[in-house]
């Protein structure tokens, strides 16, 4: 089943996450999609508000992978997608491990994966992505967030955006089946995060290093005076400094 096949679209949400959680313990297939023109409640990694008006794209998808290997490269396969497709309307944006989309310093889309199990086995995985389309970026938010609209100085067609996205997922999530080494090599290709001297900021502490690129589980391999660090997504890791 494609991903795109089965499409809601909704005026306004809470936030697409929980109705593609609903939406899928009612048994909707892999790849349908949840949209809605803005949330009320958004929400972004580490319990962040994601804020949503009208004008960015803010939407969801139902995924039940069919095997366990590399679930923790899906975010990025959909990373992978949006940097691609917005590739075809700016230039100088990247992936800033693990899966956000910046433009230049500022972000312009962010992508959120939430796993949820029936006792050990996987019932699904819903992927959340939100990209700054004909949004203001809000004041408190202008130093680190940017929007197409303000790069472009124009409007873009958020339906148009939508259906060249759509078909990258389906590509890139193609190639991560087929040839989960080839999203390695393609979020390596699209970041600015190899060779690059880092900063690894935990709770507790504060590591230098420098960033190597991903490996074929996802995680951000740094080169530290104490040796080779492997990043998992799953870290307590706060933030990464470039
Ligand atoms: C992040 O960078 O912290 C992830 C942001 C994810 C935002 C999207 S918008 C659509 C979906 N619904 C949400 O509430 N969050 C995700």
């Amino acid at each position: 089943m494609s991903i795109g096949r089965v499409i809601f679209w909704f005026n306004e949400v809470s936030s697409t996450m929980d109705t593609a959680h609903q939406l899928a313990y009612q048994g909707f297939p892999h790849g349908t999609i949840i949209v809605a023109r803005q949330q009320r409640k958004g929400r972004g990694r580490n319990n962040r508000i994601w804020v949503s008006p009208i004008g960015g794209l803010w939407f969801s998808i139902i995924l039940r992978p069919r095997r366990n290997h590399n679930l923790n490269l899906l975010p990025i396969v959909f990373a992978i997608a949006v940097h691609d497709t917005l590739t075809g309307y700016i230039k100088n944006c990247w992936i800033k491990w693990p899966n956000d989309i910046y433009v230049n310093k500022r972000k312009i889309a962010g992508i959120l994966s939430e796993s949820c199990f029936t006792g050990s086995s996987l019932n699904h995985i819903i992927v959340g992505i939100g990209v700054n389309i004909n949004n203001e970026v809000k004041d408190f938010l202008r130093e680190k967030a940017v929007s197409l609209i303000e790069l472009l100085g124009h409007e873009v067609s958020i339906g148009q955006f939508f259906e060249k996205l759509v078909s990258k997922m389906n590509r890139y999530y193609t190639y991560y089946l087929e040839s989960p080494r080839s999203i390695v090599d393609e979020f390596n290709k699209r970041t600015r995060m190899i060779n690059r001297v880092v900063k690894v900021i935990y709770p507790d502490k504060v590591l230098e290093g420098t960033s190597l690129g991903i490996n074929i589980r996802g995680e951000l391999i740094i080169n530290t005076s104490e040796g080779l660090l492997s990043l998992s997504q799953l870290s307590n890791v706060l933030r990464v400094l470039l």
